[in-house]
């Protein structure tokens, strides 16, 4: 099993956005995936995957010995992959516990680790329990500027493989010099990008009714970050705008 924590330090640029739809692809693709909601107290997870009025367990409950994992998990609204729901109140959990419930999740391929906001306990718990990461940017200066923390945070945990996943891309802002590509972000950073997603309104309001944006460019989006996901690929594809359609160029990170 791949155990990837999908990290961010700024709240709200999207990691759990990530998690549900690169869980989805790779499960599209016939991978079996399970979806770690690592939001304790903030879950989000189980509502982003249209699961939340069918979850009975959670991992609070796996961690209290009522119940085991696998007994925990719902199986997502538009995919095969399981989603292993967080604790709906806040609790104390060690990064000791939380490991071994997601270690016990071996017959999986993936785990993907939803992580909280921030850089305390919740960060630290999710992280320990991973042996990859990904961290999700945006080009706002807050953003990058947290992940660089959390870049060089995870530096101390013994991680195989760290990644970046650029998020709510503007082709037309980056066209015009306003705002910084996946690719200028990615040296700023010293990470090299696997995924490029685009800002796209319909990620919000599909999110909403608990699916993904299908047939449009956010979904191509996520494809090819699962490609890269799946087969360990250090590419990508940025986007480009031409004449008023979003493409996809790839790029070759060297
Ligand atoms: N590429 C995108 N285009 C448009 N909206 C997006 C995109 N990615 C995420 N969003 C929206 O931004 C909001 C925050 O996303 P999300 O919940 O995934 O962030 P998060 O990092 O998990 O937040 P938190 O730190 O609170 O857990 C959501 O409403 C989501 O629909
Ligand atoms: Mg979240």
């Amino acid at each position: 099993m791949r155990s990837i924590v999908i990290t961010s330090g700024k709240g709200g640029v999207g990691k759990t956005t990530v998690t549900a739809s690169l869980g989805r692809m790779l499960a599209f693709e016939g991978f079996r995936v399970v979806m770690i909601d690592a939001d304790v107290g903030l879950n989000n997870l189980d509502v982003v995957t249209g699961v939340e009025r069918r979850v009975v367990y959670d991992i609070g409950d796996v961690l209290a010995g009522r119940c085991r994992a696998f007994q925990a998990l719902v199986q997502d609204s538009e995919s095969n992959a399981r989603i292993l729901p967080s604790s709906r109140e806040s609790a104390a959990q060690t990064a000791q516990a939380f490991r071994s419930v997601v270690d016990s999740l071996s017959e999986f391929d993936f785990a993907l680790i939803d992580c909280p906001a921030g850089i305390e306990h919740g960060f630290h718990r999710a992280v320990s329990a991973a042996d990859e990461a990904i961290v999700v940017a945006t080009a706002a200066a807050s953003s990058i500027r947290d992940a660089d923390k959390v870049a060089n945070l995870l530096k101390s945990y013994r991680l195989r493989d760290i990644s970046l996943v650029v998020n709510r891309v503007r082709p037309d802002l980056v066209r015009r010099g306003e705002t910084l590509s996946a690719s200028e972000i990615g040296s700023l950073l010293r990470l090299p990008p696997i995924g490029v997603i685009p800002d796209d309104d319909r990620i919000q309001v599909r999110q909403q009714l608990g699916s993904m944006s299908r047939g449009g460019a956010a979904e191509r989006a996520f494809e090819l970050l699962a490609q890269n996901v799946a087969e360990g690929r250090k590419e990508f594809h940025d986007i480009t705008l031409k004449r008023g359609f979003l493409r996809f160029k790839r790029v070759n990170i060297d």
